[in-house]
């Protein structure tokens, strides 16, 4: 997961951890780091071509982001965590979620989520390379 750089401006990096904390997940890594344009388009490599990619990873990019490894009990901890931000859009996320909660943006939605266990595996492994 990554506290956008929206959340790490606005303060409320702490809170979002802290959601996730509550519900029971735990950190395993995490850094506050100002996440490089090569890396931002890899790590969204799916959105590439589409009208928002340039804007998506200017914001990305635009500031200290803390970016972060959470496990829970199983295998589905990330789908945990899709479920505690809400949807993409945080006008239309109910409250009680983090974007609905906390956001108004579509374009700063505070939080992202890997979205399925494959995209975590790969995620894990772009922003925490193995040592070695
Ligand atoms: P994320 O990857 O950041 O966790 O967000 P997500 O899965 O909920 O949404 P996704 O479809 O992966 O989109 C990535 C980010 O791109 C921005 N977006 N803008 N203008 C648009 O139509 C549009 N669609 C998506 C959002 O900021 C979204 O978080
Ligand atoms: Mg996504």
């Amino acid at each position: 997961m990554i506290c956008k750089p929206d959340a790490v401006e606005r303060g409320l990096a702490g809170e979002i951890v802290r959601r996730l904390e509550r519900k029971g997940l735990r950190l395993v890594a995490a850094e506050l780091r100002t996440i490089d344009e090569q890396t931002a388009g890899r790590h969204y490599a799916e959105h590439e071509g589409k009208p928002f990619f340039a804007e998506l990873v200017a914001f990305i990019t635009r500031g200290p982001a803390l970016v972060a490894v959470v496990e829970g009990l199983g295998q589905d901890t990330w789908r945990i965590v899709r479920t505690l931000m809400g949807p993409t859009d945080p006008a239309q996320a109910p409250p009680g979620t983090i974007r609905g909660d906390l956001g108004l943006l579509l374009s700063e939605n505070l939080i992202h989520g890997s979205d399925s266990a494959e995209s975590a595996e790969r995620e894990i492994a772009l922003f925490f390379p193995p040592v070695s």
